[in-house]
């Protein structure tokens, strides 16, 4: 069971420090998606309304331990702001002077951001003791721990998994949220269960795919990691995407399917272009007639109807990347009809992985349409594999 805010006791007056992920897009300094700002909001007030001075820590990107402006959480802190309709205080620093004195001078109801954690090469060290003398800082600052940032609860790192063995600490409303959804599709879900796998490379999805097999009961594949599959059957895939060093495990993932009964569903037909470009000439080819000097760039209208089906024909469904390149309008179609299919139909729904979550609302659908949007990437794909994440283990009694 995991711990919960409540768990906390009375919060009025207490320093309670938030872990939120608020890895969201930047273009030219501005946000570009503030869905995981949005997600984080339930927490914060929460924690607000109780009377606690709530301090927060998030990462952008991947800054590798050193303080680098372009990864300053200044926009989110801006950003965060406005949504919560409050002033949010940016530390200058995670666990130095700026982030001690502005912690101390908080008032009950008040919201500190502390600057970047990953600033501090710490946070993501494999060396526990470096990670723990971290985490035994960040501990002075505040009485207890809230974990809500879903999207790193895969991370071993100081601000994830160290401080919640520092501090009380509890599982936010958001994390409470996710993982009361995925566990619908990992537990025990209902009948037919079908998983949606898209994005560009198999190898990041080996996991996942070796564990389905023998969770669902039909497994569709897209986006660039459906040539592999395709040349793994035999198919001719011209310029498209392939890991050649994947081929040998993707036979074999398409042999154990077959004899486990899973129905794994693979394009029919393909969208190709001469080159990977928002502006090149789409055609329509068969799965196994991609010319020499084509590319795949999506699933084509014959694969994007059979996949509709079978996504109607299934009780739950979890879909994780995009069928194509969903970002160039010709080539979005794929993605389009998967969220289409999934908006319309009567299955519980649960759509992972940063990038479908940013195509559902880049193609206009609304949100609510889907049983659950995660706000988890990596981590949301670690459940469906069905690892233990440590950020989630810690939380547990
Ligand atoms: C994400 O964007 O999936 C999370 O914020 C985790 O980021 P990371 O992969 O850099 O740890």
């Amino acid at each position: 069971m995991l711990r919960t805010i409540d768990s906390l006791g009375d919060l009025k007056g207490k320093r309670v420090l938030v872990r939120s992920d608020f890895n969201v897009p930047l273009k030219d300094g501005e946000i570009t998606d503030d869905g995981r700002i949005r997600a984080a909001l339930p927490t914060l007030k929460k924690l607000i309304e109780a009377g606690a001075k709530v301090i927060i820590m998030a990462h952008l990107g991947r800054p590798k331990g050193q303080v680098n402006p372009d990864f300053s959480l200044a926009p989110v802190a801006k950003r965060l702001g406005e949504l919560i309709d409050a002033p949010v205080t940016l530390a200058k620093d995670t666990v130095g002077e700026s982030a001690r004195e502005e912690s101390a001078r908080l008032k009950d109801g008040e919201i500190l951001l502390l600057e970047n954690v990953r600033f501090d090469p710490r946070e993501t060290s494999k060396d526990d003791s470096e990670r723990e003398e971290m985490a035994s800082q960040l501990a002075e600052l505040a009485d207890a721990f809230v974990s809500d940032g879903f999207g790193v609860v895969h991370r071993k790192q100081t601000s994830v998994y160290d401080i919640a063995r520092k501090l009380p600490s509890a599982s936010g409303l958001l994390v409470l949220k996710e993982i009361e959804s995925l566990s619908k599709v990992t537990e025990d879900p209902e009948r037919p269960y079908a998983v949606v796998l898209g994005g560009s490379k198999v190898s990041d999805k080996l996991g996942v795919i070796a564990n389905l097999l023998s969770k669902a009961n039909i497994l569709l594949i897209g986006g660039g990691m459906a040539f592999t599959f395709l040349k793994a059957k035999g198919y001719e895939v011209g310029k498209s995407l392939l890991e050649e060093d994947q081929l040998d495990t993707v036979k074999r993932y398409i042999e154990q399917a077959a004899e486990k009964g899973v129905d794994l569903v693979l394009p029919v037909d393909v969208v190709a272009a001469p080159e990977f470009d928002k502006d090149a000439e789409p055609t329509v080819v068969a799965a196994d007639a991609i010319p020499a000097d084509q590319m795949g760039l999506d699933i084509g209208p014959k694969s994007q109807e059979l996949y509709a089906e079978k996504i109607q024909s299934a009780k739950t469904v979890a879909w994780n990347g995009p069928m194509g390149v969903f970002e160039f309008p010709n080539f979005a179609g794929g993605t389009r009809a998967v969220a289409h299919a999934l908006s319309t139909s009567d299955v519980f729904s649960v759509v992972g992985g940063g990038d479908s979550a940013a195509a559902v609302r880049q193609l206009g659908f609304d949100e609510d349409t889907f049983s659950h949007i995660s706000t988890g990437g990596g981590a949301s794909l670690e459940l469906l594999e069905g690892k233990t994440l440590p950020g989630i283990a810690v939380l547990e009694d």
